[in-house]
């Protein structure tokens, strides 16, 4: 489904609601809440449309900008960001509008023509450089690495509307356009969750480009991204918000415990060690990696101190699903966290030099040994995981003091 919904006079927002399509930014990520896309279109002596929605909607879009538009044609296309899901339907669209303009960063066109293999007419564009569509100017901003190297964003000056892509994106997925239609922690909860799956890994260049934009001082009545909301009450909330996410400034009292068990051994272990954490005074979650969604276990480690790591052994290695977790871990950065590994064994205990190994590879601080046990563990057993998950609670504790 895709609605419309008139935002300012002679603007646009398409807002196609995925409720079926389970994956998000491509198959890396499953979200059985779903995601949204939105484009804009703004009609001015020219008419501009800004990004497109994902490809399956592409028919649907179509008829949805002429509903819009009628017999009148789009001349210009900016396209903020190259991902499948914002330009992979690019050509059916400029297949009903073929004069139309592209403008985008040099990037966006280098990958353009990687992707579609078609010289179209594109205008690069360099960071602040300007267009006039008739009343209205866009500047354009360059982001590069907020996430691709082809990104930018969109400032519509007239109107003070920044038309900011992937940037302030969320997962809230829903026919509700604007911020205030949600309850906020509801809609932070689906901001962080995009957050630290998609911009995370991206905290450095989040920090100075944020900062050269404010200042530019620019006037921002609307942030319109290309996921989720439009944020109109709620601006300064969530630019200070990124700030903080950037700079690693929401961290908690809290570790996350991600296990995987064959014979539930695994589980046990990591139950107790939760304990032990837990009588330090920390927020303990816990979550089996076979069963919650990984991006879900990436945003609540996002603003944890600790990391713990379980699995069982899986012949010569770790549950495929752990392998999963640890590989996105690498990816997605998070800054400054403490780890440990754990698990059960059957015969052979070489699953966790691994599992550290990865760890130190994501710059996880190991403060503790990996704690392993043969098969079932006895009560002793499970005494002694409480009582390591004791000290790695007053490890954070001793680190903290220094920070
Ligand atoms: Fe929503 Fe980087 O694409």
């Amino acid at each position: 489904m895709i609605q419309t919904k008139l935002i300012r006079e002679n603007i646009y927002s398409f807002k196609a609601i995925g409720y079926l399509d389970l994956d998000f930014h491509g198959c890396i990520f499953r979200n059985e809440e779903g995601a949204s896309y939105n484009s804009y279109i703004v009609i001015d002596e020219q008419v501009t449309l800004i990004d497109l929605v994902d490809q399956p909607f592409m028919d649907e879009f179509i008829r949805r900008i002429k509903e819009v538009l009628g017999d009148r044609k789009i001349d210009n296309i900016i396209i903020n960001h190259v991902e499948p899901d914002h330009a992979g339907g690019f050509e059916q669209l400029r297949a009903e509008y073929p004069e139309s303009i592209c403008f985008c960063s040099s990037e966006a066109k280098k990958s353009m023509l990687q992707m579609f293999f078609k010289q179209h007419e594109f205008e690069t564009v360099k960071n602040l450089e300007t267009i006039t569509t008739g009343k209205y100017t866009f500047t354009f901003v360059l982001t590069p690495f907020i996430h691709w190297p082809d990104n930018m964003i969109a400032y519509l000056n007239e109107e003070r509307i920044l038309f900011s892509n992937d940037a302030f994106g969320s997962l809230a997925n829903s026919n509700k356009f604007y911020d205030d239609e949600y309850e906020y922690s509801e809609l932070i909860r689906h901001t962080k969750e995009y957050y630290a799956n998609i911009v995370q890994p991206c905290n450095r260049f989040v920090q100075t480009k944020l900062q050269e934009i404010l200042d530019l001082n620019l006037e921002l009545d609307l942030i319109c991204p290309a996921h989720g909301v439009i944020w109109r009450k709620h601006i300064t909330d969530i630019i200070n918000q990124y700030i903080r996410w950037a700079k690693n400034g929401d961290v908690k009292d809290k570790v996350i415990i991600v296990y995987d068990t064959i014979w539930d051994n695994t589980e046990l272990i990591a139950n107790e060690i939760a304990v032990g954490i837990a009588n330090r005074g920390f927020e303990v979650r816990i979550f089996n990696a076979s069963k919650h969604r990984k991006s879900l276990i990436m945003s609540e480690i996002m603003d944890a101190r600790g990391i713990l790591v379980g699995s069982s052994n899986f012949n010569n290695t770790m549950s495929p699903q752990i392998a999963d977790v640890l590989e996105r871990i690498i990816a997605l950065k998070p800054l400054n966290k403490v780890g440990m590994a754990f698990g059960s064994y059957g015969w052979a205990d070489v699953h966790l030099n691994r599992i550290e190994s990865r760890l130190k590879e994501a710059n996880v601080q190991i403060v503790q040994h990996a704690l392993y046990e043969n098969f079932t563990p006895d009560e002793a057993q499970l005494i002694y995981a409480k009582e390591v998950g004791e000290k790695f609670g007053k490890k954070i504790e001793e680190l903290k003091s220094y920070d």
